[in-house]
């Protein structure tokens, strides 16, 4: 509302302005211009009203033409820009972003209007009307002009004089379609309010077609899953894929300027600002203007906004942690997996209470010792039957519930039991960035210029500034197929380091390396960051392509691509560990018991023969 407010102050100020300007000035006027003046009223309340219009006046048109009459009975919204502030570039800040998106009517004279062939660099109408006020009209040449070639809707009215009778001159509507065969201006018809009512009718969709233009697009290959190389060689990638989709609607072809730079991964590869406002690496190339876009992993930032053209988001993606699964608890252990501490310390417990109750209700009847109600109650445990029925019916009671408990444990210890030999027994896994912190383990990250490091070191988040405190940067080894990267696996692998990077790229590279099994990533993401498409600043046919990676993205292809792209990296390996085989060594501790009592026996056996070898059992 304020923006809207201020905008109409402007114009009523402007509007004073120039008519101050204007009236100064008395000149004859030619008879044809009342049909300019009425053609740029019907034009403004017809297809152009309720669209905010900035109207610009060429200064050899005020020659001319009266800029009163062409004002006369204006209704909408209008803001009227005069050539001493377009030539100055002060006090339109704060306007610019409203300006920026509005509809654009300039009346031009003859000749080259500055406006047309050297408009400020802020001016980037969505839509651009174009009204010859002269005799002649050279629309080809118009339609040259950058500001027109950099609008994605441009319409041109010229001027049907007819000298005999100038009042009943007429204007006609000229369009052209900059990508398709036949790139000539193209006549819409006559202007008449009834047959030009809409914005749409005035100016049809020049990028239907791109006619088989080749569009070019600057990109690195070790960018999983954006860009990467397949084993036969293809190249692959989300962006790859939306790409050729667009392509395929859009009729053009798409071919790729692979950067092969020895060390892609240095920052100043993607592109770094400089100083001056000039961009380096793959950002340069398409800053000035050698290729059309950069496909690659680009977060959208507020910088690269202004200075290039950038398409809607088709991702979400941030920097993730990727750690080594903790070791899995050893096999012989697996006996003791199946109940707790405590749980096993209940059980000793009531094995010494039962005996004793079992003792003392016994006491009269079966006469047992202590040392045989203990084996009793023992058997129970172990699904051995007992020794001797008891005759006292208070004992045989104690002894059937004491059966049916034992039995609730052995299964419930049997069942426990075969899951943990099934599912390796793993520590818990750390999720959260938090966790992360407080662990013993360190970040890893390969220094290649990322703002992560920095950020961290500087943030006043205590969890983040803990990680920084803890990030180890590993050196750039140009040699190697991942430049370094290698190191902070071998740190991932040896359990002390988390490797930090990209999500889904640093997944990826876990596989390519084969540790996908062994490895699992922090389930919370640093500095999400939405990916998109950057296009040289000014591309008049960048929304085409908002439209379409929209519909992607809506559609669920996008992510359908992904986990197509990322399944790939994940299932081979993973698959085949996570699904264990139960092998004798699973049993260890089973065995282990087994030999130990068996030794046990053995040598209780040897004793009885040795200390009473004339004994003989009945
Ligand atoms: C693409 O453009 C070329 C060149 O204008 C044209 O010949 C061809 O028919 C177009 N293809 C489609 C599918 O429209
Ligand atoms: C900006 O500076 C770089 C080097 O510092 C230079 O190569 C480039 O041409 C400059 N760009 C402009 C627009 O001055």
């Amino acid at each position: 509302m304020l923006v809207y407010q201020s905008v109409l102050v402007l114009s009523v100020v402007q509007v004073v302005m120039c008519r101050a300007d204007v009236s100064l000035w008395p000149r004859p006027l030619p008879s044809w211009t009342p049909v300019a003046g009425r053609v740029l009223r019907e034009a403004l309340t017809g297809p152009l009203s309720g669209h905010q219009v900035m109207l610009m006046v060429d200064d050899g048109v005020q020659r001319s033409l009266s800029l009163d009459l062409l004002l006369t009975g204006l209704t909408s919204p209008t803001v009227l820009l005069h050539t001493t502030m377009l030539s100055t570039d002060k006090g339109f800040t704060t306007q610019q972003a409203s300006l920026t998106q509005s509809v654009l009517v300039a009346v031009v004279g003859t000749g080259s209007p500055w406006l047309l062939w050297s408009p400020p660099g802020w001016l980037s109408p969505r839509v651009v009307l174009v009204l010859v006020a002269a005799q002649t009209c050279s629309a080809r040449k118009h339609f040259q002009s950058p500001l027109l070639q950099n609008t994605p809707s441009v319409a041109l009215l010229c001027l049907n004089h007819k000298p005999q009778t100038p009042e009943y001159s007429t204007y006609s509507v000229m369009t052209h379609f900059p990508l398709s065969a036949n790139p000539e201006p193209l006549s819409l018809g006559t202007w008449h309010l009834d047959t030009f009512t809409t914005l749409e009718d005035l100016f049809p969709d020049q990028f239907q077609d791109f006619g088989d233009t080749a569009l070019s697009a600057t990109l690195i290959l070790d960018d999983k899953p954006a860009v990467f190389q397949r084993d036969d060689g293809e190249v692959d990638g989300l962006s790859v894929r939306i790409l050729a989709a667009m392509a395929y609607w859009l009729n053009f072809t798409d071919s790729h300027n692979i950067v092969s730079d020895i060390c892609f991964l240095v920052a100043a590869t993607w592109g770094n600002r400089l100083e001056n406002g000039s961009y380096d690496g793959m950002l340069g190339v398409v800053q000035r203007k050698e290729s059309h876009m950069v496909i690659n992993n680009y977060a959208i930032t507020y910088q690269r906004v202004k200075d290039f053209d950038c398409s809607v988001s088709y991702f979400l993606e941030g920097y993730g942690m990727i750690l080594k699964d903790p070791p899995p608890l050893p096999h012989w252990q697996s006996i003791f997996y199946p109940f707790t501490g405590i749980v096993w310390a209940a059980v000793g417990g009531i094995v010494i209470l039962v005996t004793l109750a079992y003792y003392f209700v016994n006491i009269r009847g079966l006469r047992l010792s202590m040392i045989l109600s203990f084996l009793d109650v023992l058997k129970s445990l172990l699904s051995q039957s007992v020794s001797q029925e008891p005759l006292v019916w208070v004992s045989r009671g104690l002894l059937g519930l004491w059966l049916l408990a034992t039995w609730v444990l052995r299964v419930s210890y049997t069942s426990n039991l075969m899951a943990f030999l099934t599912v390796p027994a793993l520590q818990a896994p750390l999720d959260t960035l938090e966790q992360l912190a407080e662990s013993d383990l360190r970040l890893c990250m390969l220094d290649y210029g990322d703002f992560v490091p920095e950020a961290l070191a500087t943030s006043t988040n205590p969890i983040l500034a803990r990680l920084g405190a803890k990030l180890d940067l590993v050196p750039i080894i140009a040699t190697l197929p991942h430049e370094g990267m290698e190191g902070c696996v071998e740190l991932v692998m040896a359990g002390t380091h988390a490797h930090l990077e990209a999500y889904s790229y640093v997944r990826s590279l876990f596989h390519d390396l084969g540790h996908s099994g062994k490895v699992y990533p922090l389930k919370e993401q640093l500095y999400p960051g939405n990916q998109a498409f950057y296009f040289t600043k000014h591309t008049p046919w960048k929304y085409k392509f908002d439209i379409g990676m929209q519909r992607l993205v809506d559609s669920g292809l996008i992510w359908h691509w992904y986990s197509d792209i990322m399944q790939e990296a994940s299932h081979s390996n993973k698959d085949k560990s996570r699904l264990p085989v139960l092998s004798l060594s699973h049993l260890q501790g089973s065995f282990l018991l087994l030999a130990v009592g068996g030794w046990l026996a053995t040598i209780a056996l040897l004793g009885e023969r040795l200390l009473q070898p004339n004994t003989t059992s009945p």
